[in-house]
């Protein structure tokens, strides 16, 4: 089982490689290929559970693409589950499959290996990243978390952030907007599990000033950040 869904995400993943490909010479990439997703860690799950812990410091070390590319994989990931037909599913649950998370990394200059310093759209589709600002934001994102200054040392952070109405549609008002705060939750758990398994630490902040962050980090009007995970390593 586990190498038939290996097999199927070699296929897809180099169909995606070539969709890359084909969309750099058509002129309009903007997106990074992030390494294909490992799906067989050494740690078990409940290793991970438990030794998760807070951790508001972390080492200047940057982080490898390829363990950021996990991260994001395991927040909001794709897994193809049928080469012929292209059928795949998400990592993640979702209510009605309305899909309401988007994920997004902010790094330094050098802070997720040679990731430009900005902050990037998680695209699941193609397990890429989509730059939408420019430049090192960690000082404006830890002043819009409330002044929580440790945060601007984080060598990267992944912003988990829900479209309600997408959930809204399906399931109304009141049960979208929870249906989408609880998919968010399940991604920064995923996260957090998964930044265990790499050897990572991890905070979940929730102390966020939401308009500070938009103009920190020229967030879409149409996602709401739930949640910020800082990711590092042991300082
Ligand atoms: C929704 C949520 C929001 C949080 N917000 C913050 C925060 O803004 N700043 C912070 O330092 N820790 C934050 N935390 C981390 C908690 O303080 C932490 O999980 C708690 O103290 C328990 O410690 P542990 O995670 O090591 O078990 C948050 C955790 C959650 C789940």
């Amino acid at each position: 089982m586990r190498s038939r869904a290996l097999h199927v995400y070699t296929r897809i993943s180099v169909s995606c490689a070539l969709t890359l490909t084909l969309a750099c010479s058509l002129g309009h990439a903007t997106e990074t290929a992030l390494p294909r997703p490992t799906l067989d860690g050494s740690v078990s799950v409940e290793k991970a559970m438990a030794t998760r812990t807070t951790a508001r410091a972390y080492s200047t070390d940057p982080l490898t693409i390829a363990d950021v590319g996990q991260l994001l994989w395991a927040g909001n990931g794709i897994i193809p589950t049928d080469a012929v037909s292209g059928a795949t599913k998400r990592v993640i649950p979702s209510a009605r499959k309305t899909y309401p998370i988007e994920l997004y990394l902010v790094c330094g200059e050098g802070t997720a290996q040679h990731l430009a310093a900005g902050v990037y759209h998680y695209e699941p589709e193609h397990h890429a990243l989509r730059k939408i600002a420019d430049g090192d934001r960690r000082k404006p994102m830890s002043s819009a978390c409330k002044g929580q200054s440790w945060i601007a040392k984080a060598p990267v952070s992944v912003i988990v952030g829900a479209v309600f109405t997408r959930a809204e549609a399906t399931s109304g008002p009141e049960r979208g907007i929870n249906f989408g705060v609880m998919e968010a939750g399940n991604a920064n758990q995923n996260i957090l599990l998964q930044a265990r398994a790499l050897g990572l630490e991890t905070n979940t902040v929730g102390g966020i000033r939401d308009e500070d962050l938009y103009k920190a980090l020229q967030l879409p009007s149409e996602v709401r950040p739930i949640v910020l995970v800082t990711v590092g390593k042991k300082p």
